[in-house]
């Protein structure tokens, strides 16, 4: 097990590229199963989530090979023998499900474990089956597989969601593609990685209108060609650098990301007193007053995004005054409070909403984490602390985030992963 090691305090400055988006990448790279013929994808993030997603390809029988040093990808989508997402596999990333749309649209069948929950919530995908079944699909859930049968095919359909569920979103966009006739979604996810993998599609030759809003008209095709693609930037990624900068009183510019990626997120620093530059293609944020306090709830694009919330808590906790934090999109993604409060944050939790009352300072602890972002907070958290902090279990970390103790060297801080023994 390996662990990060900070000595706060230190002031980050300076510029960091952002990687491409790991929740553009995944569906993109899932997306290569409904063309027998070559793809080539660009900017994809070395994470431990892409080898798992290149294991479940190569499990199902395609050819995969990641040039990680210029972070591409070609898949040879030929060879596909199987129609079966090993639990093994899909236990270790509930992404897998997205084989689901893919495998149904062109083979007429998939097996795909159950995904299971994980950290932050029960996670179920009756949304994604819905949709699926509009679409003429019929699922059997036994002995924890979703077993799913297009036998004639799958036609279009209006696929209605009763929550814009970004995997739904996906999983309904990518069957819809290949079924006989057009389709629409409606009350589709908004978020920017929906605009890439709709991007991604058309350059197989799917007509799609409509990504970004709230309803998706597909016409569906009979075949694909190869997929070429360059995936978009990691919006998460760059609000957590962005994050660092501001609780150390730095300044840390995102390069490679346009400023309409954060909408929202940009928004709420300027609130809290960041001075914030919008370029074209990056983004700098630069700490200029004491920060103020904040009051923000999650909601789908182009609303606040749950995966931002963890890292603006733990920024919060440096602001003057109380700072409101209601978490409405998973039921339990406050695993990061408990830490935070042993590097000396003052957090109470009322249900869904956390209440962080600021300035509090900050001392270093050693602290676990929980899940992707979570780890992210305690590392921001981390660098505004007072002494050593050591995260453990950073594993989690590896799964959402490239080289990240490299990319914050290189702005200043102090912080270097060793084996945690
Ligand atoms: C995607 O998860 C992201 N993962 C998540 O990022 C992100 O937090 C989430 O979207 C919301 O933006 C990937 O893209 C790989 P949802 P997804 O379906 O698709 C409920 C990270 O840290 N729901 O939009 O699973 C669900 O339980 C990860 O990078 C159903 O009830 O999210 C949740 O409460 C974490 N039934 C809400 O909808 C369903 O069939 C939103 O889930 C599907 C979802």
């Amino acid at each position: 097990m390996e662990k990060l090691k900070i000595i706060g305090g230190k002031r980050l400055e300076g510029r960091v590229a952002v990687s491409g988006a790991k929740n553009a990448a995944l569906p993109i790279l899932f997306a290569t199963l409904l063309s027998q013929a070559k793809s080539r994808i660009e900017n994809i993030p070395a994470l431990a989530d892409i080898q798992t997603t290149l294991k479940v390809l190569s499990a199902l029988g395609l050819r995969a090979n990641f040039n990680e040093d210029n972070h591409f990808i070609e898949v040879d989508g030929e060879p596909l023998h199987s129609i079966e997402a090993p639990y093994d596999l899909v236990r270790t990333m509930r992404a897998s499900v997205l084989v689901l749309g893919p495998l149904l649209a062109r083979r007429g069948e998939a097996k795909v474990s159950l995904p299971g929950g994980c950290a932050i919530g029960a996670r179920p995908v009756d949304f994604h089956l819905s949709a699926l079944e509009a679409l003429g699909a019929h699922f059997i859930i036994e002995s924890g597989y979703i077993h799913g049968t297009a036998p004639k095919g799958l036609k279009g359909n209006r696929m209605k969601l009763p929550f814009p569920s970004v995997g739904a979103t996906e999983n309904a966009l990518m069957a819809a593609t290949l079924a006989e006739g057009t389709s629409i979604i409606e009350n589709a996810a908004r978020e920017p990685e929906i605009i890439d993998l709709a991007k991604a599609l058309r350059s197989m030759g799917a007509e799609i209108k409509g990504e970004g809003q709230s309803e998706i008209i597909i016409a569906g095709g009979s075949s694909l060609k190869g997929m070429n693609h360059s995936v978009a930037p990691d919006r998460v990624e760059a609000a957590t650098f962005l994050c660092s900068g501001l609780i150390t009183e730095g300044s840390v510019e995102t390069l490679g990301i346009s400023p309409d990626f954060l909408t929202s997120a940009l928004d709420e620093l300027q609130l809290m007193g960041a001075k914030i530059e919008r370029f074209s293609n990056s983004i700098r944020a630069s700490f200029q007053d004491p920060l103020s306090p904040i009051s923000l709830e999650t909601a789908p694009f182009p609303g606040f995004p749950t995966d931002m919330q963890a890292q603006f808590m733990a920024l919060a906790t440096q602001a003057r005054g109380q700072s409101v934090i209601r978490e409405s999109i998973f039921e339990n993604r406050f695993m990061h409070v408990p830490e935070l409060c042993r590097l000396g944050a003052k957090i109470k939790i009322q249900g869904n909403v956390a209440r962080v009352d600021g300035p509090s300072p900050l001392t270093g602890a050693t602290v676990m984490a929980t899940d992707l972002r979570a780890s992210a907070s305690l590392i921001i958290a981390g660098l505004a602390a007072k002494g050593e902090t050591n995260v453990r279990r950073i594993y989690h970390l590896d799964r959402g985030y490239e080289q990240i103790e490299k990319k914050l060297q290189n702005l200043g801080a102090s912080i270097t992963r060793e084996f945690d023994k």
